[in-house]
């Protein structure tokens, strides 16, 4: 039989029970790295909007990890349990919490979007960025922060500050773990030649730059439970391919290794390593095609994020077999109930809460 949008995914013994997840999506929010009503109320009311998934936001593993000062962070017990009330009204909604576990490298010490998204200067709050080479995120402003490219004993903090934030994320009840891989963050510049000329055995070769993006994979698998799903976001394409860049080909080759390292899902983004970057185009489902190349060359389900924006097309994605798993951004900042009115469109009967039942029948 073909699966449509409201057919349940299991990976491992998690069953998810629909096929949209809200997309990780920054709110900048957070009080020193701590949730806010905000969170709850912004991930909760998705929840009650009925997606299988709440992704929640790109969470920062360390302090100096963060995009902004307003990011999520899970880098102390307090601040994952600022999650867990938020965590525990997604699972009452039946939807499937999940965090993404992140460090911005050296995109990192930003401001706000709205306060004009620059670089904050060390004099005035910001913070050294740490990236895999000493080469600072060329900012669109003209400022830059400085960036330390990390030695030995930075990568194995790097990579323990993932377990203890997965620890933390599994304590406080989320369900799954989303590792950040994508739009030139940390993991991403590992694996990009436009950002990694290391000598040693993380850069140069493709096996070399994946090296640290797999091993964090690893870390991360080895303290989630063998029950519970880790997804890994990747961009599929730096969107530079007139230099040495991340293309779709490599990211057909990393998609069954990071299988290996424990990945059971590879959500397909794309872009993000440098403002550079020539995006051809960015209509309705413009990185569908990425992840359905994805899609052929692993075993792991594989999740579609990009110009999601309707029931239609989200269900076809699925019947089609193009993805496992619609993932749908800015739609869900228009619509928080996204997925029961696609059930409504698409003539599928779903529960709805309870307290908006009068609100179902039109
Ligand atoms: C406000 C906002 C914040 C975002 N924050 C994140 C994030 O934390 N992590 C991430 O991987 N992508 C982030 N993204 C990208 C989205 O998850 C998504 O991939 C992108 O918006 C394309 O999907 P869409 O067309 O459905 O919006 C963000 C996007 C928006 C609009």
């Amino acid at each position: 039989m073909t699966d449509s949008l409201f057919t349940p995914l299991r990976l491992r013994g998690t069953e998810i029970p629909n096929r949209v997840m809200v997309s990780p999506m920054c709110q900048y929010s957070a009080e020193d790295g701590f949730a806010t009503e905000w969170h709850r109320v912004h991930l909760g009311s998705r929840a009650v909007g009925g997606a299988g998934v709440v992704m929640a936001e790109a969470t920062a593993v360390s302090p100096t990890g963060r995009i902004s000062p307003g990011d999520l962070g899970i880098w102390s017990a307090d601040r994952a349990d600022a999650l867990s009330n938020t965590v525990e009204f997604v699972r009452e909604q039946g939807a499937i919490p999940g965090i993404q576990l992140a460090h911005a490298g050296r995109k990192a010490s930003v401001e706000r979007p709205w306060d004009g998204g620059g670089p904050i200067p060390e004099e005035a709050g910001g913070w050294e960025t740490l990236a895999p080479s000493a080469n600072p995120y060329p900012h669109p402003e003209g400022d830059t922060v400085p960036t330390r490219a990390m030695t030995r004993d930075d990568l194995d903090r790097v990579t323990a500050q993932f377990r203890l934030a997965a620890e933390r994320a599994r304590d406080a009840g989320f369900g799954i773990a989303e590792i950040h891989l994508a739009h030139g963050y940390l993991l991403h510049e590992f694996l990009s030649p436009v950002t990694n000329d290391r000598d040693d055995e993380y850069g140069g070769s493709f096996e070399n730059r994946a090296r640290f993006p797999l091993e964090v994979v690893e870390a991360v698998r080895e303290v989630w439970p063998d029950d519970q799903p880790v997804f890994a976001r990747i961009s599929a394409t730096d969107w530079l391919p007139d230099r040495p860049s991340w293309d779709l080909d490599d990211s057909a080759r990393l998609a069954p290794l990071l299988a290996e390292a424990g990945a059971d899902l590879i959500d397909v983004s794309s872009g993000g390593i440098h403002p550079d970057q020539r995006v051809p185009e960015s209509g309705p489902g413009y990185q569908v095609p990425y992840a359905e190349r994805v899609n052929e060359a692993t075993d792991a389900a594989v999740g579609a994020v990009g110009g999601i924006t309707t029931a239609e097309q989200a269900d076809q994605l699925i019947r089609n077999g193009r993805a496992d798993l619609a993932v749908v951004g800015r739609e869900h900042l228009r619509n928080p109930y996204f997925t029961l009115e696609a059930a409504h469109e698409l003539g599928v009967d779903v529960d709805w809460p309870k307290q908006y039942e009068r609100g179902r029948f039109r």
